[in-house]
């Protein structure tokens, strides 16, 4: 627990201090952030969770625009996808089950289809570009969460999917804001996700990895074109009003620090091609059973879909929770894990080992087979 020991009594008197090392807490972490973690986005706004993170960048875009001189209160977002609990995140939620109930709340939404479901980048870009193309000069921005939707059900998009969605967001004269409360810090192989298509989004959502999973804090960082346009004179009043009581909480900024440490120390990123690779030889006998209709990874994210009958894509029923049975399983049998309704999720820590990797996938499979084949594997 290398993040854990970094949360010490020592540390949690230089934070408190807000000093580290004899700088500023949240100074360093804004260098860190700006200067090793995004490049491009220049400019970080804190809080406390991915939903608010999420919140920050909807509110950001929409005040840019008025500052611009326009209204622009309708977003563009992806069908399946999950952005946080809030209620501006779940207004650019696109799924019924989590997001259905609070409709009347909402705010205007168009949403373009999940490109997962797509043949390929193209068709999933037309979709895109015909919301777009609809409703241009309206966009305040498009928010996805750039190569996998992750609470949808770990959906990979095509790839080049994410660069066709920067381009047209320029082409259609809007923001991009990219989601990475999930797919940030090394969960797809790289520290974000937008790198794997060479896409600098306009605003960008971090959160869960960006501690490391150990403290709550979260970030919004966007262009340095959207920071100057809210700077002005006093009484022009274009502040950005947004902040909580915990905001910048200078023992979860250190805790940041420590753990973008040991991404450099332990060179995280450099050992994750190799761990990825295992996965997917281990992923290979998965694919093969009768109930793993399929079978999706990107990185070290790993969704397993269970269906009844994988000739004919048959679901199984609701009420027999079978992705919960599957988790129920492996969890008795030494590994925690979780569905999002049928589909098993597997994203295990970047530090595990090549080691731990086999062993928590020989449970999952040995979990697996007993629920939805009746038997041990052979
Ligand atoms: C892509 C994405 N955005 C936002 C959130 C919300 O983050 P939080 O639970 O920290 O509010 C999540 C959480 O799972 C997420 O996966």
């Amino acid at each position: 627990m290398p993040g854990a020991a970094a949360i010490d009594g020592e540390l949690v008197g230089e934070a408190l201090s807000c000093r580290r090392g004899g700088r500023l807490v949240f100074a360093g972490l804004d260098f860190r952030l700006t200067a090793g973690g995004a490049p491009l986005l220049t400019r970080v706004f804190y809080s406390d969770s991915g939903s608010e993170a999420v919140e920050i960048a909807l509110k950001m875009a929409y005040q840019y625009w008025r500052h611009r001189g326009q209204r622009r209160a309708l977003y563009v977002a992806l069908s399946e996808s999950y952005h946080g609990d809030t209620i501006g995140a779940v207004s650019v939620g696109g799924i019924p089950l989590f997001h259905g109930t609070f409709r009347d709340l909402l705010f205007q939404v168009e949403f373009a289809t999940c490109p997962a479901r797509a043949k390929d980048a193209g068709a999933a870009a037309a979709g895109l570009e015909a919301v777009l193309a609809r409703r241009r000069g309206e966009v305040a921005a498009l928010i996805l969460e750039p190569l996998v939707q992750a609470a949808g059900g770990i959906l990979v998009a095509p790839p080049g999917f994410l660069a066709r969605a920067r381009r047209l967001c320029d082409q259609y004269d809007t923001l991009l804001i990219a989601d990475e409360v999930a797919t940030g810090f090394g969960r797809t192989g790289r520290m974000f996700a937008c790198e794997h298509e060479a896409v600098v989004p306009d605003l960008l959502c971090m959160a869960k990895g960006l501690t490391g999973g150990y403290l709550p804090l979260a970030a919004t960082l966007v262009r340095e074109a959207i920071y100057e346009a809210f700077l002005g004179e006093v009484e022009e009043v274009k502040t950005f009003f947004h902040g909580h009581s915990y905001t910048c909480n200078p023992l979860a900024c250190a805790a940041v620090l420590a753990s973008l440490e040991i991404f450099e120390r332990e060179r995280v990123l450099d050992h994750l091609p190799q761990k990825i690779e295992h996965v997917r030889e281990c992923l290979r006998k998965f694919a093969g059973r009768a109930h793993a209709g399929a079978v999706r990874q990107c990185g070290l994210m790993v969704g397993i879909e269970l269906v009844r009958d994988r000739a004919t894509g048959e679901p199984y029923p609701q009420a027999q929770a079978m992705g919960a049975s599957v988790c129920r399983r492996a969890r008795l049998l030494g590994l925690i894990t979780r569905p999002l309704g049928d589909v098993v999720v597997f994203m295990p820590p970047l530090a595990s080992s090549e080691a731990d990797l086999e062993a928590m996938l020989a449970i999952l499979y040995r979990a697996l087979l007993l629920e939805t084949e009746g038997g041990e594997p052979a």
